[in-house]
């Protein structure tokens, strides 16, 4: 907690002077477990998960297998949450932010709504009951998206005039993310990167684009540097 505690935590958490001290009656429900996630099968189901910055320690095919864990482990109207440093909405496939906007948050996004039947529709099939909670495959990537040019020309005239404004570098990268244009991307996020050396996001979004390029090892040294940039910050 880096600021103050909220009002509606005042119940359950107070501080005393370096130290928050969580109450006793949430303490008396509480299990403390330490675990290691690859190998851990928990008793039943979570309504919430939250495993905030450990994907973002993890290459590509361990963070699949960890979300896939994850969300095993999660009741059907569960919530999961990650940091905004895990990135991991591209894994999230089936599942939709909930809350704020920008919040970690996530849930199953809704079924979608019943075919209304018509006279001449086949007789009803036989529900089946529901099934335990699978894990969903990972989705493929969507195909690209058309971008909103009038935003993009107008990132790019800005950045003609301010060519340090990191935070109108980082929108352009993530439309050209949404957009499907790789080359485009990494250059804006190496250029984020080239300002500012230690820039958690644009690391790990270059850690992404490399992997999906099959260039593991490039990855795996933008995602370590992330990890360093991440660390130090917490410090
Ligand atoms: C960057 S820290 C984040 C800690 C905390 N969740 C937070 O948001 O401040 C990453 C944590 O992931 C834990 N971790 C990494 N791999 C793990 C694994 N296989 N099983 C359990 N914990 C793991 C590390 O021990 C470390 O505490």
């Amino acid at each position: 907690v880096r600021e103050a505690i909220p009002s509606w935590a005042h119940h359950f958490v107070r501080s005393e002077r370096e130290d928050l001290v969580v109450d006793s009656s949430l303490r008396a429900s509480m299990t403390v477990r330490r675990a290691d996630l690859f190998t851990f099968t928990p008793f039943g189901t979570y309504d919430v998960i939250l495993c905030r910055n450990v994907l973002i320690y993890l290459a590509k095919p361990a963070r699949e297998r960890l979300v896939r864990r994850l969300v095993s482990w999660l009741a059907p109207d569960g919530a999961i949450g990650t940091g905004h440093a895990d990135n991991a909405m591209d894994l999230l496939g089936d599942f939709t932010p909930v809350g704020p906007t920008g919040a970690f948050l996530f849930e199953r996004a809704a079924a979608p709504a019943p075919v209304p039947a018509t006279r001449h529709a086949p007789p009803p099939v036989r529900r089946e009951a529901p099934r335990p909670v699978a894990a969903p495959a990972i989705p493929s990537r969507p195909a690209p998206r058309a971008q909103p040019p009038s935003r993009r020309d107008d990132l790019e005239a800005a950045l003609r005039r301010e060519p340090d404004r990191l935070d109108l570098l980082l929108e352009l990268a993530e439309l050209h993310v949404a957009a499907g244009d790789v080359a485009r991307a990494e250059d804006a996020f190496r250029r984020i990167v080239y300002l500012d050396a230690k820039h958690e996001h644009a690391l790990v979004r270059l850690a992404d684009l490399a992997e999906r390029q099959g260039k593991s090892d490039v990855a795996a040294r933008f995602r370590s540097r992330a990890l360093d940039a991440h660390l130090e910050r917490e410090e």
